[in-house]
């Protein structure tokens, strides 16, 4: 029988990339090979089919982005631990998994409930419920002593901006010369929500506009990279279909690829 979910407004936000990948995967062409998602979508009672347009793809062109800082930095260190903050029914871990990293996945408790129905710890793979809000997940993380990936996909900008900013003062200073990777809106994306498909069928809004990912560096972080869907980086694209690779090209000063940036800082030493 199918799970039925119950959700907070942010959370059911969720099913959306979840819906987007397992799209990809019955795709001839696709990017991430999600056949989880595709599972989970049958074993979810919901009616995915009401998302529709161009943030389905957008969340997996997004998530291969991601996907694409994180393989970086497990091939300088292959034994490194790597947090999703805000992890939704996101099945990274399997996509990256190389034998010997340490993963946590973490979110709040109604998506962690959801989460613990499909999903069980190994020896290698910690499920954590709490909030990127909170600090008191940090001592289980930095109790593994080596690097640490941070990283929070379509999560922070639901929030708002003097919250965010205390997060990313907060995770800067428990964390430090820490990689950490999130994602920005600016207002010109942020403005066009209502007219943005999938939101039209949730009540949840994204609240952050942060049009220059570098006034970031104020809260303690160091810039090294952004991206945007036209914008990949070189190996990333090479696994893009070409309709996206020169789709997006084509699209880059469209207002809403244009300022939905991938980013990649570093928290600054201690
Ligand atoms: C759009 S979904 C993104 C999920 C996942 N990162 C992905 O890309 O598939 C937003 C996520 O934020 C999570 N979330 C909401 N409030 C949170 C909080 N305070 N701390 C951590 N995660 C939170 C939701 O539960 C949901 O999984």
């Amino acid at each position: 029988m199918a799970e039925e979910v119950s959700l907070g407004e942010v959370q059911e936000t969720l099913l959306i990339p979840l819906y987007g990948r397992a799209r990809d995967a019955r795709s001839s062409h696709s990017i991430l090979r999600d056949d989880m998602a595709v599972q989970l979508v049958k074993d979810i009672d919901y009616d995915f089919t009401k998302f529709t347009g161009p943030s389905l793809g957008g969340a997996v062109l997004r998530a291969s982005i991601i996907d694409g800082y994180i393989r970086d930095f497990l091939r300088q260190h292959p034994d490194g631990t790597v947090v999703d903050l805000g992890c939704g029914l996101s099945t990274r871990f399997d996509r990256l998994d190389n034998g010997r990293l340490r993963w946590f996945d973490l979110d709040v408790d109604d998506t962690m409930a959801l989460r613990g129905r499909f999903f069980e710890d190994t020896n290698r793979y910690t499920m954590i419920a709490d909030s990127v809000f909170s600090s008191t997940w940090h001592d289980r993380v930095r109790e593994r002593s080596g690097p640490v990936f941070l990283v929070s996909e379509a999560v922070l900008l639901y929030f708002p901006e003097a919250q965010v900013h205390g997060a990313l003062s907060e995770l800067a200073q428990a964390f430090p010369s820490t990689p950490i990777a999130f994602d920005t809106g600016g207002a010109l994306m942020m403005n066009s929500q209502d007219r943005n498909p999938v939101f039209r069928q949730v009540p949840a809004r994204m609240q952050w506009i942060c049009d220059d990912p570098a006034e970031l560096e104020q809260l303690g972080l160091e810039f090294l990279d952004s991206r945007t869907f036209a914008t990949p980086q070189p190996a990333v694209a090479r696994t893009w279909p070409r309709r996206h690779r020169y789709g997006m090209r084509a699209l880059r000063w469209f207002p809403p690829v244009r300022t939905y940036k991938l980013n990649l800082f570093r928290t600054v030493a201690a």
